[in-house]
């Protein structure tokens, strides 16, 4: 049956992309490859040309990786997608694709510690220039726009404050100075089903499927999606050339498998989130809790239209020093200390001392992450037991 865009997120995330394989598998084949036959020397070059459809070489494509990139393009709602190695991995190969020397980049001040590092000082020493302001207010974007300008790039929500960007206003305002500039969206906060930028008028998605999309933190991977035209350079100029970071098969299998259970995966991580910041919001050691799902988050009305829940991510602040904060954390015992995100167990870590680890001191705090804050990705286990781990160390 062909799987289209009127199906439900459900009937997509476990059909969209199959192909019916010739020995009748349900589960895709894990095409274990690095190279596919040829039929002939002709057909070899026939392939090269583009002028027969056949497999060449897995850094180019693989059967397994197609499955779950044409699945990927159907919950995002974009014509094609393309698998990396990691979130890392499809973020440069395609950045690396939209820019060259003397191009600049438009960024929020607030974004993963790699995918800062990146922009802020590893494109520099090729001459792309990254200006970076707060996106949450739009009108910051109006003053940074110059001709130069190939790239805008956010988070929404944040990593790690949570902080909410409107993509609408962004694009709008973007596409209004120069149509030609690509609006980039990193979605890995809430995946396809909590919100989908390409509709709210972003150019391209980029993922790390390390967190909800595969969900069970067995795999690194990563994707972008976007319109056929870029996918296809960033497919043969990005991947191919410039990073060749490809995707595994057998991590294509598993993330194919994980998305099978991401709108009940997601639901979960939505309604556990929302009974620990309620917990952790009325708690006499907490000074700050970051959640979007509260009324007044600020940028919680945006987050209301452009999400269908407020995500499975926490930030907190307790009454104490950064020190006293990682020593209390070292306490929790069912809750792992454990960076990466979106996995089925709850993962506590301290953004400024790890992820964010690549800002310095004066970064930190231009971006509103302070030193002591604690980032929760809460898990699927029983939202009072989580509860019950912070209370313990919290009563200390
Ligand atoms: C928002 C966000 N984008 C991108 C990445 C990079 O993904 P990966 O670790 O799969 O390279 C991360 C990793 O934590 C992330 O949190």
């Amino acid at each position: 049956m062909k799987i289209e865009s009127h199906h439900g997120f459900a009937t997509r995330q476990i059909h969209a992309g199959k192909e019916k394989n010739p020995k009748g598998a349900l589960a895709t084949p894990i095409y274990q490859t690095s190279t596919f036959e040829f039929d002939s020397v002709k057909h070899g070059g026939a392939c090269f040309a583009g002028e027969s459809e056949g497999y060449i070489y897995t850094r180019l494509g693989n059967p397994s990786l197609k499955v779950v990139e044409k699945k990927i393009a159907s919950l995002e709602g974009g014509e094609a997608c393309l698998a990396a190695a990691s979130g890392m991995g499809a973020i440069s190969s395609s950045l690396w694709t939209a820019l060259s020397s003397g191009d600049e980049i438009i960024a929020d001040e607030t974004l993963y510690g790699c995918t800062y590092s990146l922009l802020a000082h590893q494109f520099r020493r090729f001459g792309i220039v990254t200006t970076f302001c707060d996106l949450s207010d739009p009108g910051n974007l109006r003053d940074a726009l110059t001709e130069r300008t190939k790239v805008v790039y956010f988070e929404t929500p944040c990593n790690p404050t949570l902080k909410i960007i409107d993509i609408e206003s962004v694009a709008g305002i973007a596409h209004a100075y120069n149509p030609a500039i690509k609006v980039f969206v990193d979605n890995t906060f809430c995946s396809p089903y909590l919100q989908t930028p390409l509709a709210a008028g972003a150019d391209v998605i980029v993922h790390s499927a390390t967190k909800y999309l595969n969900g069970h933190g067995d795999v690194i991977g990563g994707f972008v999606v976007s319109d056929e035209a870029f996918i296809a350079d960033c497919t043969m100029i990005g991947l191919k050339d410039l990073t060749g970071a490809v995707m595994s098969p057998f991590n294509a299998y598993l993330i194919e498998r994980g998305l099978k259970t991401l709108d009940l995966r997601m639901e979960k991580h939505c309604s556990n989130a929302e009974k620990i910041a309620r917990y952790l919001l009325g708690h006499p050691a907490v000074t700050r809790v970051y959640y979007p799902g509260f009324e007044d988050f600020p940028g919680h009305e945006t987050a209301k239209r452009q999400m269908r829940r407020f995500g499975g991510m926490i930030a907190v602040e307790f009454n104490m020093s950064r020190d006293e904060t990682a020593a209390a954390i070292d306490n929790l015992e069912l809750c792992v200390i454990a960076v990466s995100l979106g996995d089925a167990e709850t993962l506590v870590e301290q953004p400024a001392t790890m992820t964010h680890s690549t800002y310095s001191g004066e970064e930190l705090k231009a971006s509103g992450i302070s030193e002591s804050l604690v980032r929760i990705s809460v898990g699927l286990e029983d939202a009072e037991d989580i509860i019950a781990d912070f209370e313990r160390v919290l009563r200390r």
